[in-house]
């Protein structure tokens, strides 16, 4: 992958984003919109897979044909938000490994600090794939992504719903190597660091949580 940043553009992709971000939208209806877009994301985040091909017999001809060369992947998940979009990638990855990355943010430094990393063995030979609908301050993200690489990844991608500006920023000036997959850059963070316009919080909007 070769830009840092990349948006995905479909027509499915956005008309999904704009119910999710309804705030009329009900909970039912934006998990499935999630669990749905997060697929059409997995198709662009896994575009340049290595492939190989497989000597296989049709109703018809023998043929040489395209199979994905099994370089192994993990799928990591940011909690709790990030299970929206681990669902639906898991569904069109079903081999991949799972981790899980659980981080809060200390109230004196307001550092995000891990209280829970569980993450699949052998990172150094997997496609990492990071998962977080909103790629915000970007501090989680960065420190998620500092972890799974103090764990011996070395190929890793962060894919999220909607990015700010910030968060973006961050991330490139924090790891340059990792390119983010998304559906939409907003305009910017507000005081409470929420994305505008976004869609609120997602962990919230996908739970029925307040
Ligand atoms: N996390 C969310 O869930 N929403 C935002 O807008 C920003 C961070």
């Amino acid at each position: 992958m070769k830009d840092h940043l990349n948006i995905v553009r479909h027509p499915l992709v956005q008309h999904k984003l704009t119910l999710m971000r309804d705030k009329t939208t009900p909970t039912a209806v934006f998990r499935q919109l999630l669990r749905e877009i997060s697929q059409l994301l997995a198709y662009e985040v896994t575009r340049e897979l290595d492939m190989t091909t497989r000597h296989i017999e049709t109703p018809l001809a023998e043929m040489d044909a395209p199979v994905l060369a099994g370089k192994k992947m993990a799928l990591v998940s940011i909690l709790r938000a990030g299970n929206g979009l681990l669902d639906g990638v898991l569904e069109l990855i079903p081999s991949a490994r799972v981790g899980f990355i659980g981080l809060y943010r200390d109230e004196k430094t307001l550092q995000p600090v891990q209280y829970y990393f569980k993450v699949p063995t052998e990172l150094g030979e997997r496609l990492v794939i990071c998962l977080d609908p909103m790629l915000a301050t970007g501090h989680s993200a960065a420190k998620a992504v500092s972890l799974l690489k103090e764990a011996g990844a070395d190929n890793i991608r962060f894919l999220c719903l909607l990015a700010a500006p910030e968060g973006v920023a961050c991330m490139k000036a924090e790891h340059p190597d990792v390119p983010i997959v998304t559906a939409a850059l907003d305009e910017r963070l507000n005081e409470q660091g929420y994305i505008v316009p976004g869609l609120g919080d997602a962990g919230d909007r996908m739970y029925g949580t307040k």
